[in-house]
């Protein structure tokens, strides 16, 4: 089974036309109600307490994903802004709080760029990544918003001169499926111009268990980012999950080269959710599925972003984790 793509069905149009409240219970409820497996939509994990959690997880030491990524921007980010033609506008999917891109920017001297657009569904992260990168480029606009959403916003906000340098970093196109993850790039192609540039970090294989350390540290940090989403139904829409009967679990799937993010119900539970109108009930042992990590090698990586419509332009590996820089250019 694939991990579904979170599209509302047409009977969700109403509620999606009824604002973000509405539009977050239908998607609880249309997760809760899949079977033979539950899932939760993982693009609710990140509210202020989620991407302060997330956060966190970058600095357990099992976590060295985010770590590689800001090393590989340090070290190349000059390779990278040598590159680019100027005028430049930056835009981010994913911002976060800006840590990585400080990097980034320091390294490429990002003072250069007419302006940078951090996109962020988290208006606290937003906040936190405008301080980061204070003083490191020019104008800084950020953007509360959806990847697909903030990056067409930020692409129409460009003037005819720029070119357009879209950053999609940490590894999180790992979190759509394969497939998916050509559509986003494809998707990300349509938005920009031939000679635009896109620079992509991707998670790389390794052995799964350090995969699934990675997804289960031993301070259980990644475990309370898991169960805030459970939290945030909670708060959000006045459910009474009891967030006790649940468990963290990483699972790897090696057919699909993917860990799994599950909540797995300990003992009996009732979940409501009166908002949502899910009144359900889980037996000992089965999940919620809330998350996929799909991992790559670098050659399937420029394949996909050759398959999307880009070149590849130069790629960057990390030493200590296998984890991918690629500097692509929009043909
Ligand atoms: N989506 C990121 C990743 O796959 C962030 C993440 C880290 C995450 N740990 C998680 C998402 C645990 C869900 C559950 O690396």
């Amino acid at each position: 089974m694939s991990m579904p793509d979170f599209a509302w069905s047409k009977t969700d149009a109403q509620a999606a036309a009824a604002g973000p409240r509405a539009r977050f219970a239908a998607a609880v409820r249309a997760g809760l109600s899949r079977r033979p497996q539950r899932t939760l939509p993982p693009q609710y994990f990140y509210d202020d307490l989620g991407s302060a959690l997330f956060e966190a997880i970058t600095h357990t030491p099992e976590y060295g994903l985010g770590r590689a990524d800001e090393r590989l921007l340090r070290l190349h980010g000059g390779e990278v802004g040598a590159r680019l033609r100027l005028p430049l506008a930056i835009a981010e999917l994913g911002s976060g709080n800006g840590r990585k891109t400080r990097q980034l920017l320091a390294a490429m001297d990002g003072r250069r760029a007419a302006r940078y657009c951090p996109i962020d569904g988290s208006a606290a992260a937003l906040a936190r990544c405008r301080e980061a990168v204070a003083g490191l480029a020019g104008a800084v606009v950020p953007i509360e918003a959806g990847y697909l959403e903030g990056l067409q916003t930020a692409a129409a906000a460009r003037r005819e001169a720029e070119t357009m340098l879209v950053l999609f970093l940490g590894g999180s196109i790992g979190n759509l499926d394969r497939r998916a993850a050509v559509e986003m790039l494809a998707e990300m192609r349509r938005l920009l111009r031939a000679g635009d540039w896109l620079l992509l970090g991707v998670d790389l294989e390794r052995r799964p268990e350090r995969l699934l350390a990675a997804y289960d540290d031993a301070a259980g940090v990644t475990a309370a980012f898991n169960l805030n989403l459970l939290a945030r139904i909670n708060r959000e829409l006045g459910g009474r999950i009891p967030l006790r009967a649940f468990s963290h679990v990483a699972r790897y799937h090696a057919g699909e080269r993917r860990v799994e993010m599950h909540l797995e119900a300990r003992e009996a539970v009732e979940v409501v959710v009166e908002a949502a109108g899910v009144h359900d009930r889980l037996q000992a042992g089965e999940t919620i599925w809330t998350e996929s990590s799909y991992k790559y090698n670098r050659e399937e990586v420029r394949g996909m972003a050759e398959a999307a419509g880009f070149a590849c332009e130069a790629q960057w590996l990390d030493g200590e984790w296998p984890f991918a820089e690629t500097l692509l250019r929009a043909e």
